[in-house]
């Protein structure tokens, strides 16, 4: 039986924070072995707000590095940068031409982004969800692994393919309809120093994220400062005590343990009790990672030739998607 087919990806800005990693990455890894997997370091993403060029193809060597670092097996996976394939850049074009600007003025992130940017707002940040669908429907991608600030450009991306399939392809539709992944646990990490705000890689404050590379002394002093509230006893269910239920989700997650046992080990807590918990716990699940990435970081040629095969391996799956839609919107096509 074929395997379902996965796609997923991150932005090269910024640091990869536990929220990016909790939210996508670990379950990518965890679910890797039942799906054909397609990972991008989403770079054209990263140009839609101001970026320094000097450093935009570093970052993404970081962040493929963090992949593999994080576990992503090259048997069951493919890995590659969005740029490198031309068909991304090529569908977003297209599929720009059946969606209604309306769907992408309505969307969350591009009014978040938008109010952040000010006078900076280009079209590439209000069509970013279109060159998200692309990235999804060219590899006719099954499921979605995603946080769950991504849910509303999934719904997108089902809308634009079910519009195109409804008015150039009745008969027999181009694209597969894809669906989110979106785990119960750890699809939205709150911020360290406000527990309403999403952990986010554009906090101002590095207090507010911990990032997969930093070092057991700076995470320490992150969850040593991260907010809290007055009461002792930690519990997943109060409402109104949102830090409370962040960290311990945190904890869980990183300590690998059971809901059950995480509430059995932490209800008569203080917070003086439990921060060191948490710290060791974060610093332990990161170490490995720390020691593969940069393991994986020296070595620039394999990095190399881990991205050239991905690219080679996704854009016949990519290149293959573009002719059907080509033909679909009835461009000519020259033989030979
Ligand atoms: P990016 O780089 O902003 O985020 C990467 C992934 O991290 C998740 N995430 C979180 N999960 C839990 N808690 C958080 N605080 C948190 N912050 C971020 C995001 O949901 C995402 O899964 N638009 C995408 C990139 C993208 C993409 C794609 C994803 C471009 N094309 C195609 C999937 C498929 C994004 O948000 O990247």
């Amino acid at each position: 039986m074929t395997k379902k087919r996965v796609l997923s990806g991150i932005q090269p800005t910024g640091n990869l924070h536990i929220g990016n990693y909790l939210g996508s990455i670990r379950n990518w890894v965890e679910h890797q072995h039942n799906y054909e997997n397609y990972f991008c370091v989403v770079d054209l993403h990263a140009i839609t707000a101001p970026h320094d060029p000097q450093t935009l193809a570093e970052n993404s060597y970081t962040i493929a590095a963090l992949y593999l670092a994080c576990g992503i097996s090259l048997e069951d996976s493919c890995i590659f940068f969005q740029s490198h394939i031309p068909a991304h850049s090529e569908l977003t074009w297209l599929l720009n031409c059946v969606t209604p600007l309306n769907w992408l003025q309505d969307m969350i992130q591009f009014k978040e982004k938008a109010i952040k940017q000010g006078e900076n707002v280009n079209v590439g940040l209000l069509d970013y969800p279109v060159l998200m669908a692309a990235d999804i429907l060219l590899y006719q991608a099954d499921k979605v692994p995603v946080g769950e600030d991504q849910k509303q450009h999934l719904e997108l991306t089902r809308d634009i393919a079910g519009r195109f399939n409804h008015q150039y392809a009745k008969q027999s539709p181009v694209f597969k309809l894809p669906e989110a992944l979106i785990q119960a646990d750890g699809a939205r990490v709150m911020s360290l120093t406000d527990g309403t705000r999403k952990m986010s890689k554009s906090d101002p404050s590095d207090l507010s994220r911990i990032n997969l590379l930093d070092s057991a002394d700076l995470i320490q002093k992150k969850i040593k400062k991260c907010k809290t509230d007055l009461e002792r006893g930690l519990t997943f269910e109060a409402i109104d005590r949102p830090e409370c239920r962040n960290l311990l989700t945190l904890y869980m997650l990183m300590s690998g343990k059971s809901k059950q046992t995480v509430v059995n080990e932490c209800q008569d807590l203080g917070w003086g009790q439990f921060k060191p918990l948490l710290a060791e716990a974060t610093i332990e699940h990161l170490r490995p990672i720390q020691v593969k990435y940069h393991e994986v970081m020296s070595d620039k040629t394999y990095l190399e030739s881990v991205l050239r095969s991905g690219r080679d391996r996704a854009a016949l799956i990519a290149d293959r998607t573009l002719a059907e839609v080509k033909a679909a919107l009835g461009f000519s096509i020259l033989n030979g």
